[in-house]
């Protein structure tokens, strides 16, 4: 059967939402059962979970060509089904200077990179309920990484090669040429066996990406299909790409591909073994220098933290990387990046002055149920952070723009009373004392509250007096004895905690009612510093 009588058994090509290529066959995805012409013998039109999917054996009309251009169809009607959904709903929730989606879900950013004079940070997007389903890239644009600006939808899971998700990948800038990489994600058949393959697109003014399809469609040996989130690197005249992987033993790795020209790759290596069993999979690599210092950041999924009170198997740690002569790699001191509830999956670049900032997803896999889904929408990207090495430790501070938000310093006195913010979009400096505690985005029912434990000498951030409907409710991390300093970011539904000057940070979605504005302290006096904070440009389809 040729491709396009296929087509046209199928209803047309807007009938199609979805092609695949399970072995030996086309399959296509139909809207609209009703529209199905009559049927030869060798096509079959079947119910696959909820779908119906008309398949035939493929023959060599199926080209990648015909199904390229067929793809440029499904992605037209995917991008005109999108004008409303990007349209932002309204939420009290809703953050005022994160990024957040305008509906749907949220999940890693992607592609952070300075290209071009400016900006660019793409993010996995789900457009339709708060579930985890085939996911988007959104693209937006800045000028001073706080004021950021939709640009479009940049790619849409409309090929056989990306059909059930365009996942999580960073850019590459070279020349004018902007490339991404990403794993193009597929499920094949009842059982949804997972395909993946690692893909990319170009762009070559900065704006509308193109796909090329994918560049590495064979897994390494020994790794499950697992295998995913292209990091790439220039080292010693060659560029590296790595990914997050799983061994057939179920044991997270990292794979190691090397190429001349970006598009073809060969497989080198798997790393990570000098850390045993450091759960089954290792999610969303990101590898960059500090201080000439290598750094490994991933999402290790399965692993135990040393934290009781912290109960999810998906965390995110950051690592120290050396490489030898052939260019090898191992992985060494091992730091918690985050000690909050809500941080995963991060992306770093390279601002225009030479500083580490990253951004991460201010959310995690298996959480769904947040009071935002009644809204239709969940989860949002953390503030940015810049990231140094001092003495061997990761500091992390938030981004020096972020200060042009602050609107007018308000200094308050507090003695173990309480003061009315009368909002929840603030930076605030505090120091306290052991023993103290802190409540804020509180009124008569509900607050979060920070506790210097003097016992174990540990920070509790303690949110279960919220609104929170699902998750862990407190978190801890121990520090170093002394006064401790707090730099707080609050944006109505979160917070972002930074302690002593970047030794550590916790980051949390807290929901508390619109009204719940107060401030208070306990077994303390404190002087407060606040700033109210503006909001930069809505970061929304206009
Ligand atoms: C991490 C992750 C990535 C994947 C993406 C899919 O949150 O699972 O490994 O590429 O999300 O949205």
């Amino acid at each position: 059967m040729c491709i396009e009588d296929l087509i046209e058994l199928a209803g047309g090509a807007s009938n199609i939402y979805r092609v695949l290529l399970p072995e030996g066959n086309v399959s296509f995805a139909v809207r609209d059962t009703d529209v199905v012409r009559a049927l030869p013998s060798e096509v079959v039109l079947e119910k696959v979970l909820d779908e119906w999917h008309l398949t035939c054996s493929r023959d060599e009309t199926v080209t990648e060509d015909a199904l390229f251009r067929l793809g440029r169809e499904i992605e037209a009607h995917q991008r005109a089904q999108l004008t409303d959904l990007a349209q932002p709903v309204s939420c009290h929730y809703r953050p005022s200077w994160h990024i957040a989606p305008p509906r749907g879900l949220i999940n890693d950013p992607n592609g952070f990179i300075f290209h071009n004079g400016q900006y660019h940070l793409f993010y996995q997007w789900s457009p339709i309920g708060c579930a985890h389903t085939d996911k988007y890239w959104v693209h937006m644009l800045s000028d001073d990484l706080v004021n950021w600006k939709w640009d479009d939808v940049a790619l849409t899971p409309s090929d056989w090669f990306d059909s059930h998700g365009v996942y999580s990948g960073h850019a590459v800038s070279l020349d004018n040429e902007l490339m991404v990489f990403y794993t193009g994600n597929v499920r094949l058949g009842e059982e949804r066996h997972r395909q993946t393959m690692q893909c990319a697109a170009i762009s070559t003014d900065g704006g509308q990406l193109h796909k090329i399809g994918p560049l590495i469609r064979e897994l390494p040996p020994g790794v499950t299909e697992h295998t995913r989130d292209p990091k790439i690197i220039r080292r010693n005249g060659k560029w590296i790409m790595f990914l997050g992987t799983q061994t057939t033993a179920m044991q997270g790795r990292l794979a190691a591909y090397h190429s001349e020209d970006l598009h073809h790759w060969q497989f080198d290596n798997l790393y990570g073994h000098e850390l045993g069993d450091f759960g089954y999979m290792w999610e969303c690599p990101d590898i960059f220098a500090l201080n000439q210092q290598y750094c490994f950041v991933f999402a290790p999924q399965g692993i135990k933290s040393e934290s009781e009170f912290n109960t999810v198997p998906h965390q995110n740690r950051i690592a120290q990387v050396s490489f030898n002569d052939q260019d090898e790699l191992s992985i060494s001191k091992l730091q918690v990046l985050d000690y909050g509830f809500d941080f995963y999956a991060p992306q770093s670049m390279e601002t225009q002055d030479g500083r580490r900032v990253m951004c991460g997803w201010m959310g995690l896999p298996d959480e769904l149920k947040h009071p935002t889904c009644r809204s239709g929408w969940i989860h949002q990207l953390t503030a940015l952070r810049e990231l140094e090495l001092v003495d061997g430790r990761i500091v992390q501070r938030p981004l020096q723009e972020l200060a042009s938000l602050r609107g007018e310093l308000r200094e308050i006195q507090l003695d173990n009373g309480s003061t009315d913010l009368a909002t929840k979009t603030f930076e605030l400096f505090v120091d306290m004392e052991w023993g103290s505690r802190l409540r804020l985005f509180e009124d008569e029912h509900y607050y979060v509250e920070i506790y210097l434990d003097p016992i174990k000498h540990r920070l509790l951030l303690d949110r279960s007096n919220t609104q929170i409907e699902e998750g862990d409710t407190v978190r801890e991390v121990e520090l170093s004895s002394g006064n401790v300093s707090l730099q707080i970011l609050a944006d109505n539904s979160s917070l972002e905690i930074f302690i002593n000057h970047g030794e550590a940070v916790m980051t949390a979605r807290v929901f508390t009612p619109e009204s719940a504005t107060r401030l208070s302290v306990k077994d303390t006096a404190v002087n407060v510093q606040v700033y109210e904070l503006q909001a930069p440009l809505a970061p929304y389809r206009s």
